[in-house]
């Protein structure tokens, strides 16, 4: 249950996300359209440093997961043999009195009486289907014939491609297929911020296996996933798994298992994790007339592997990396005053700037040219961001509430002036201890990398 704190921490978390240039309203210039985002300068780092980290770890730095990049427009056909065309729907329900379109289960019930959430409105339509896949039309006309989807889920364009992979990866059961890239649910309610969008991205592994495997992979893909999160700073406490029961399952899946996470408006899905058993491949083999089996070269058996994919959001755990961050303790001011401090505590892998580097003074030659010094030597490892303006405190500020994880300043020990055996050397500043340590410039590099990889 969330409380009104919740609902507070959750508007600021919405605000600063606007204020510093991570999350903004698309189209906001026009009024918005909703359900859809635009990430700015921060949210595109804190976005490409969680998609990099997820290809890292899903794909260079394993032999058995090679990489894809599908295409969005989708041929009906494929949609057609995933169920999509058929089944990809929520039930929806329209309130007469306030003419809002609902999903069935966003209604409440009072005394075994269904009312509309917003107005309270008791006359409402029967519910039906509404297909959340997005239409359009290939080519100039636009008839039946020509029509295409832009992709509801990455994954059957991995399912569609198994065959071209296969050959020429060279791989051997089990092996993954990896994609991250956009897809598209015309939501009927999106709400909760970014984090049910009808544009948004993902992150999925389709992972073949024989028959038997299936589900031990289950369970070894759902620790995986688990200790991603916590690699990008998710703290365990704040991740659960739920372990999806029969009658919420897709017919063709053997086990589910979502992980949520507790997120101020309440504990939702980041990822799923399933057994989908060989239905996908089955469905495309069936509807496209072409074998998709594999060839054991040792038993001489043919047949449709199975599949266990974790498929995570993108912009779900961008969000979840933002929730957990959102911190505000407190920290002396310029005169030593306790003031509150709004700071965001990234784990520096995850931090779209990694260091800010600042002179002590904007109008001295020396330091500045220094400071830049330091730009250029960190410049060609790390995102860092220069600084010179204002008080120092305020600099630190400004880059806790970005989530900026390290600072460095040059100073007139940095130049030699208050004592030789200083000369060349910075403050270092931790964001999250805010403790200081003075490190020579040719140590600074190395300290940064350990810490931030
Ligand atoms: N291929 C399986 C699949 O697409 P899903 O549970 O429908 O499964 C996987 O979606 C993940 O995609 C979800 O766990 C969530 O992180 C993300 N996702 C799904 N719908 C979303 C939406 N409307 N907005 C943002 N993220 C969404």
């Amino acid at each position: 249950m969330s409380t009104p704190a919740d609902a507070q921490r959750m508007e600021k978390i919405v605000s600063l996300c606007k204020r510093r240039g991570f999350i903004f309203q698309s189209s906001e210039i026009y009024g918005g359209l909703n359900g859809l985002w635009d990430y700015g300068p921060l949210g595109v780092e804190l976005k490409r440093n969680l998609k990099n980290y997820w290809w890292r770890v899903t794909v260079h730095e394993r032999d058995d997961v090679v990489g894809m990049d599908g295409a969005i427009l989708t041929h009906p056909e494929v949609l057609k043999a995933s169920g999509h065309v058929e089944g990809f729907s929520d039930p929806m329900i329209d309130c007469r009195t306030c003419k809002a379109h609902l999903r069935f289960d966003q209604l409440i019930e009072k005394k075994g009486v269904k009312q509309c959430p917003n107005c309270g409105g008791k006359d409402l339509t029967d519910a039906r289907q509404f297909n959340l896949m997005f239409e359009t039309h290939v080519g100039a006309a636009a008839e039946e014939s020509s029509i295409a989807y832009l992709r509801p889920e990455t994954a059957q364009s991995i399912f569609v491609q198994f065959k071209n992979s296969l050959e020429v990866s060279r791989k051997k059961l089990p092996f993954g297929i990896a994609q991250i890239g956009k897809a598209f649910r015309n939501e009927i309610n999106p709400r909760n911020f970014t984090f049910r969008s009808r544009e948004f991205e993902q992150m999925e592994l389709e992972y073949f296996c024989r028959p038997e495997q299936g589900t031990e992979l289950l369970e070894y893909w759902k620790e995986e996933r688990l200790k991603f999160y916590e690699n990008i700073g998710i703290s365990r406490a704040n991740l659960h798994v739920r372990n999806v029961p029969d009658e919420e399952r897709a017919f063709y899946s053997k086990g589910t298992y979502d992980i949520e996470y507790d997120f101020p408006f309440g504990r939702q899905e980041l990822e799923g994790v399933a057994y989908r058993t060989d239905y996908d491949l089955s469905q495309h083999q069936k509807a496209s007339g072409k074998s998709l089996e594999y060839f054991d070269e040792e038993t001489k058996q043919r047949f449709i592997p199975h599949v266990v994919e974790p498929s995570a959001g993108v912009d779900r755990t961008v969000l979840a990396l933002i929730c957990e961050g959102y911190a505000e303790d407190q920290a002396p001011d310029e005169k030593g005053k306790m003031e509150t401090r709004l700071v965001l505590r990234f784990h520096p892998r995850m931090a779209p700037i990694k260091c800010g580097i600042f002179p002590l003074l904007k109008n001295n030659e020396r330091l500045v040219a220094k400071a830049k010094e330091v730009v250029d030597l960190l410049r060609p490892h790390m995102f860092v961001f220069y600084d010179e303006s204002g008080a120092i405190g305020r600099r630190y500020r400004r880059q806790d509430e970005i989530g900026t994880p390290f600072c460095v300043t040059v100073d007139f020990e940095t130049l030699g002036e208050k004592d030789e055996k200083l000369r060349d050397t910075v403050t270092l500043r931790e964001r999250d201890s805010m403790k200081q340590e003075r490190i020579a410039i040719s140590d600074l590099l190395a300290a940064l990398s350990v810490r931030i990889a």
